[in-house]
C-alpha cells in the first residue's frame, strides 16, 4: 500500500481509501450494518487508513457505522474524511435559502423521496452544526478531512463557507479542508479564500470529466490532493458485475442504461480485452481500475466503495502498482474501440 500526503498538511493516508456511501443503504437498496462494520475493520487491518463518509449517506447511518467500527482502534491511525453542506433535517427552510436538491428521481428508484428532501446549505452556523453532528455520530472529537459535499449554494458567499472551515481548522475540530462536485472556476474561488487540501470528484477509466474541465490540472498546479469517487463506476469496472444481476428496489443502478444487461456485457468484454495488459500487473479488474486512477497523479487517492469484507479486502490490494504511460494509451485505444471512452458519464 502506498501512503500519500494530503495537500500541504502533515497528514499522510493510504492511497486507497474506503468509500462508505453504500453503507448508508439509501440509494443502494439497503445495507447489512454488521457486515458493513466488518468491511471497515477488514479495510483497516489490510492497511487502509483513509475512510470517506458523509452525513447524507443513509441520513447519518454510514457515519454511525464507521463510528462503531473504529471504536477501540487508535484514533490517530485512522484518517476520517467526512462532508458537510448537504442536509435533510432543517425543513422548513427560510424562503430562498439553498437549493432544493432531490437525488431521487421520478422513476421510484429510491424509497425515501417523500420522506427526505435533500438540499445544499453552506451558511456558517449550518456548516458548524453539521460538523458537530458528524463528530457525534463518528464518536470522535476531530475529523481529519472535512469536505463541502456540493459547493453550489447561491445564498452563501464562498468566503463565508471557506472562512468557517478555516476557523474550525484553527479550533482543532478539523485538520484539512476539501470541496466536492466543483467546477474549475469554483475550485479556483475556494483556493482564493483559504488553503484547499482536497478536491473530491468523480473519476474513473470511463469518466474523464476532471481531465477536460481542468480540475485535475488545478490540483496539480495548486498542490491539492485529488480524491477520486466512484472509481469502480459503482461496480461496473470490477468485471464481476453479472449482466443478469437484478438490482434491488432503491438501488441507484436500477433502470439506468449504464447498468443495462447490454451495457454491462459490453463493459465486461472491454475489461476482458484489457486483461492481457492487466495481468502484467497481477491485479484483478477492479484493482486495476483503482491503480489506474492512482497512476494519473501522485497526490491522488482512490475511494473504493465496499460494504462487504470480501470487497473491502480485494480493493485494499490496489495500492501498489503504477500503470505505465504506454499501457494507459493502449487501454484508451481499447476503450475507444468499444465506444466506452466518452459515453459512460
Ligand atoms: N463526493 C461525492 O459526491 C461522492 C459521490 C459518490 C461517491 N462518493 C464516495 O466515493 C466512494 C466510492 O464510490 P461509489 O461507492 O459510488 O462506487 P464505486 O467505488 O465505484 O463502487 C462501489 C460498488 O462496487 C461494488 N464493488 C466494490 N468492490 C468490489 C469488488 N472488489 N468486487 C465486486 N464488486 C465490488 C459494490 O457494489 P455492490 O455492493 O452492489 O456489490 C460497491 O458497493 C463512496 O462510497 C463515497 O465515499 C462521493
Amino acid at each position: 500500500m502506498q501512503y500519500r500526503q494530503i495537500g500541504a498538511t502533515e497528514i499522510t493516508a493510504s492511497a486507497v481509501g474506503l468509500g462508505t456511501w453504500a453503507m448508508g443503504g439509501w440509494m443502494w437498496g439497503g445495507c447489512d450494518d454488521a457486515l458493513a462494520e466488518r468491511a471497515v475493520q477488514t479495510s483497516l487491518d489490510a492497511g487502509i487508513t483513509l475512510i470517506d463518509t458523509a452525513p447524507i449517506y443513509g441520513f447519518g447511518r454510514s457515519e454511525e457505522t464507521v463510528g462503531r467500527a473504529i471504536r477501540g482502534r487508535r484514533r490517530d491511525s485512522i484518517i476520517l474524511a467526512s462532508k458537510c453542506g448537504l442536509y435533510w433535517d432543517h425543513a422548513p427552510l427560510p424562503p430562498g435559502v439553498g437549493e432544493w436538491h432531490c437525488f431521487a428521481d421520478d422513476a421510484g428508484r429510491t424509497q425515501t423521496l417523500e420522506k427526505y428532501a435533500v438540499y445544499r446549505w453552506l451558511r456558517p452556523d449550518i456548516l458548524r452544526r453539521g460538523v458537530e453532528d458528524s463528530l457525534r455520530r463518528l464518536k470522535t472529537d476531530y475529523i481529519d478531512v472535512m469536505q463541502i459535499h456540493h459547493v453550489s449554494d447561491h445564498t452563501t458567499a464562498v468566503s463565508d463557507a471557506m472562512g468557517t472551515l478555516e476557523d474550525m481548522r484553527r479550533e482543532g475540530k478539523i485538520r484539512a479542508v476539501g470541496i466536492s462536485n466543483a467546477s474549475r472556476s469554483q475550485f479556483d474561488e475556494y483556493c482564493e479564500y483559504g488553503t484547499l487540501d482536497v478536491d473530491q470528484e468523480r473519476y474513473s477509466l470511463l469518466d474523464r470529466k476532471v481531465e477536460r474541465n481542468g480540475i485535475l490540472e488545478g490540483c496539480k498546479e495548486k498542490n491539492v490532493s485529488f480524491f477520486a469517487y466512484s472509481p469502480l463506476e459503482n461496480g461496473l469496472l470490477t468485471g464481476r458485475l453479472d449482466p443478469e444481476r437484478v438490482f434491488k428496489r432503491g438501488d441507484l443502478r436500477l433502470g439506468k442504461p449504464k447498468f443495462s444487461k447490454d451495457n454491462i456485457s459490453k463493459v465486461n468484454r472491454a475489461l476482458e480485452a484489457i486483461s492481457e495488459i492487466r495481468r502484467g500487473y497481477n491485479l484483478e479488474a477492479g484493482q486495476f481500475a483503482a491503480a489506474w486512477v492512482l497512476s494519473r497523479y501522485d497526490k491522488s487517492f482512490v475511494l473504493c466503495g465496499a460494504r462487504t469484507p470480501e470487497h473491502a479486502l480485494s480493493n485494499a490490494s490496489s495500492g501498489d502498482a503504477f500503470i505505465s504511460e504506454g499501457d494507459m494509451e493502449a487501454i484508451d485505444a481499447i476503450l475507444k474501440d468499444f465506444d466506452l471512452l466518452e459515453n459512460q458519464e
